[in-house]
Parts: structure tokens; C-alpha cells; sequence
């Protein structure tokens, strides 16, 4: 069976993108993580790629004259690792029409909180400013939008009284650690359906 080929873009910790990654050396999985890219040179997920022996890049997006040349060389890369699948984890940027036209259906991203509630910067800190007794995290296909485009997959993660940001976060997180993984392995097997607004997903 030929594994499909994953890049993970991420702007800091790195911790969905180790996820990922172990997931992709368990027994019978059926992707491989060719590359990490990130927008940030001091991204920790750049050295925790490192230590897993994934090539890891660095493109700074102040090098170029605007997103189009940025996502331009993005793309180089990822089109010469021959990649599937592109996985924004934790990537802090807005996925403009470069990117998005020659990966077509195949951008995912993980967002912590129940979209359509709570997009952008921290989710977890608008839930609770918000006052939601239930909060968790969301798989969706990417658009042009700030965490707009058609969802795949949600884990709910109660709020308890007396969470702050870092107590509900480490709980997301650790749901997003599972989610992620699930979803990859769901897209290479050929179950996910995009109609509309509306990911239907095969058994
Ligand atoms: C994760 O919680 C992810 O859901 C969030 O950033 C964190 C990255 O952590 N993404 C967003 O907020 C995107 N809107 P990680 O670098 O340890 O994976």
C-alpha cells in the first residue's frame, strides 16, 4: 500500500505535529509526515522535527514580497516532497489563494474550541470569557476564512468550574493529540466527503 505523504505547518510548540507524527509510525497506519515548514524560525516544532528525523524548514514570510511570493515557495516545497495532504497545527497565518488553489480539498486544521463558535486567537480564552459549560476541539477543511471552512470532526471537553485558559487548554490539547490523527487516517482511507458545507464520512 502506498502511504500518502503529509506536511505539517506549524508556527510554534509543535505538540499536535508530534502527535501526528507517532501516529504515522504506529503499526498499519497509512500516511508517512515528510516535512514540517513553519513561518517562525524559533518555532520549538522545528527542533522537536529535528529529533524525529523530519526535515524541517523555515520560510520567513518577510522575505517575500507578499503572501502570493511566500506561498509560491511553500508550494516548491511541497509539490517537490509530493505531498497529499497539508496539516496546519497551531500555523498562525491565513491561507491565502496560492496555497489554497494548488491544494484544493487538501488542507486540514485543528482549532481549539466548537467552531463555528470561537474562531481565531485564543478560543480557549473567549470560551471561558463566555462563560460555555462545554468547549472542545474542531477538525474542518481550510478556506480563505479565519476557521471557516467545512467541518470534519468535533471532541467535546467540558468546562469545570475553577478552569482557567491553561487547565482548559491542556485538556483540549490532549483531545486535539487524538482528533487530528484520526481525521489524517480517515482522509487516506477515502472516507471523507465534501458536499456543500457538509463532510460526510463513510464508514
Ligand atoms: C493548538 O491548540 C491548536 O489547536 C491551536 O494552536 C495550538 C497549537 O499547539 N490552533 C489555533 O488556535 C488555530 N486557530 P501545538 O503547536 O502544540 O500543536
Amino acid at each position: 500500500m502506498k502511504k500518502g505523504n503529509v506536511a505539517v505547518l506549524l508556527s510554534g510548540r509543535g505538540s499536535n505535529f508530534a502527535a501526528i507524527v507517532r501516529s504515522s509510525r504506529a503499526d498499519g497506519a497509512d500516511f508517512t509526515v515528510r516535512l514540517a515548514v513553519s513561518d517562525c524560525g524559533e518555532a520549538a516544532g522545528l527542533k522537536k522535527a529535528a529529533r524525529f528525523g523530519i526535515p524541517a524548514h523555515h520560510i520567513d514570510p518577510a522575505l517575500f514580497p507578499g503572501k502570493a511570493a511566500y506561498e509560491t515557495r511553500l508550494c516548491e516545497l511541497l509539490e517537490r516532497e509530493k505531498i497529499d495532504l497539508v496539516c496546519l497545527a497551531g500555523y498562525m497565518r491565513l491561507v491565502g489563494p496560492v496555497l489554497l488553489g494548488r491544494f484544493p480539498g487538501r488542507i486540514l486544521n485543528i482549532h481549539p474550541a466548537l467552531l463555528p463558535s470561537f474562531p481565531g486567537l485564543d478560543a480557549q480564552a473567549q470560551a471561558l470569557r463566555h462563560g460555555v459549560k462545554v468547549s472542545g476541539c474542531t477538525v474542518h477543511f481550510v478556506d480563505s476564512g479565519t476557521d471557516t471552512g467545512a467541518i470534519i470532526a468535533q471532541q467535546a471537553v467540558a468546562v469545570r468550574s475553577g478552569d482557567d485558559v491553561e487547565r482548559l487548554s491542556r485538556r483540549i490539547l490532549r483531545q486535539e493529540h487524538i482528533l487530528y490523527p484520526r481525521v489524517i487516517s480517515m482522509f487516506f482511507a477515502g472516507r471523507l466527503q465534501i458536499a456543500g458545507r457538509t463532510v460526510i464520512i463513510s464508514e
